[in-house]
C-alpha cells in the first residue's frame, strides 16, 4: 500500500473518517503498518506513557527525536506526525522553524503544536519553510498549569477564532481535544481542513486515541477513550502462567532447548 500523504488527508474530509493512534516505538509502528490506521502521532504523551513523567512539560526535543526516529525506522505507510514538545516553538519563529526542521529531518512527515491565535505566526513560518503542521486546540496539555488542570474548554468564540487563525496560517489538519461536541461540530463545518478529535464528540473528520488507553495499558482509563483490549490484565495472567511454569518445571519444555541426544 502507498504512503499516505497530506493530499490524501485533505481528500478524506467530509468523505471518509480519518483514524489515528499515538505510536511511540519501532515494534508497534511495524505492527500497525499492516492496519488501516491513517496516521501515527508520536505524541508528547510519551512523557507519561513511556517515560514516567508527571506531565508533558518534561518532554524535550531529545526525547521526541529519539522516538520519532524509532517510529520512522519502521518505514510505515502511515503519515508520521511528531509533537513539538513544550518550549520547542514558543520562544520565537526561529526556534520553532529550527525544531520543526529537525523533527522532519529525523523522519516526521509533519509536526503538531499546541495553541491558536498566539501560535499563528509560528505555524505560518514552519509551513513556509517546508514542514507541514497539524494544529491542536481545546485542551492543550502543555498549558495545563495556566488552564487550571485538564478540563473541558468551553469558550466557543475563542475556539472558533483559534481554528480559523490556524487554517489561515496553513495547517493541514487540526486536533480538537476535550471540547463540547457541538463546538467541535461547528469548527469542523467552518474549516476546510480535517478536524481530528479526542474527547470532542463524533462530528469531527477523524479520531485519535492514545495507544495506552486503546490497549488498556494506561494507569487510568479516561471516559473519552475506549479500551479495545485489556492488555494489562492479559499481561498479568501471562506472567502468572510463566512464573508457575518455571517453578513447576514445565518451562522450558523439550522444544525450547537442545541436548546431545536430540
Ligand atoms: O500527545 C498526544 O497523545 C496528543 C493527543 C492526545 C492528540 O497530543
Ligand atoms: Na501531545
Amino acid at each position: 500500500m502507498q504512503k499516505i500523504t497530506i493530499k490524501d488527508f485533505l481528500k478524506k474530509k467530509g468523505k471518509e473518517k480519518i483514524v489515528m493512534l499515538t505510536v511511540y516505538d519501532y515494534s508497534m509502528a511495524k505492527i500497525l503498518n499492516e492496519t488501516k490506521i491513517d496516521a501515527f502521532l508520536v505524541g508528547d504523551s510519551l512523557g507519561m506513557n513511556v517515560l514516567g513523567f508527571p506531565s508533558t512539560l518534561q518532554v524535550t526535543m531529545e526525547h521526541m527525536i529519539h522516538h520519532t526516529r524509532a517510529v520512522a525506522r519502521a518505514t510505515p505507510r502511515q503519515m508520521i506526525i511528531a509533537d513539538m514538545p513544550f518550549m520547542s516553538y514558543e520562544p520565537s519563529n526561529e526556534v520553532a522553524v529550527n525544531n520543526a526542521g529537525t523533527l522532519a529531518r529525523e523522519g516526521a512527515d509533519a509536526v503538531k503544536l499546541e495553541g491558536g491565535v498566539e501560535v499563528q505566526e509560528r505555524v505560518r513560518e514552519i509551513v513556509k519553510f517546508g514542514v507541514p503542521v497539524m494544529g491542536h486546540i481545546g485542551l492543550t496539555p502543555q498549558r495545563y498549569l495556566t488552564l487550571g488542570g485538564y478540563r473541558t474548554i468551553k469558550d466557543e468564540n475563542k475556539l472558533v477564532s483559534d481554528a480559523l487563525a490556524l487554517e489561515e496560517a496553513g495547517v493541514f489538519s487540526l486536533v480538537i481535544e476535550n471540547v463540547y461536541a457541538e463546538i467541535a461540530k461547528k469548527i469542523t463545518e467552518k474549516v476546510s481542513v480535517p478536524t481530528i478529535c479526542i474527547g470532542a464528540g463524533p462530528h469531527c473528520d477523524g479520531q485519535v486515541l492514545v495507544i495506552h488507553d486503546f490497549l488498556g495499558l494506561g494507569e487510568i482509563s479516561p471516559y473519552f477513550a475506549r479500551k479495545y483490549l485489556d492488555l494489562k490484565t492479559e499481561i498479568h495472567e501471562a506472567v502468572e502462567k510463566y512464573v508457575n511454569d518455571v517453578k513447576s518445571g514445565t518451562f522450558p519444555g523439550k522444544e525450547n532447548y537442545k541436548s546431545k541426544e536430540s
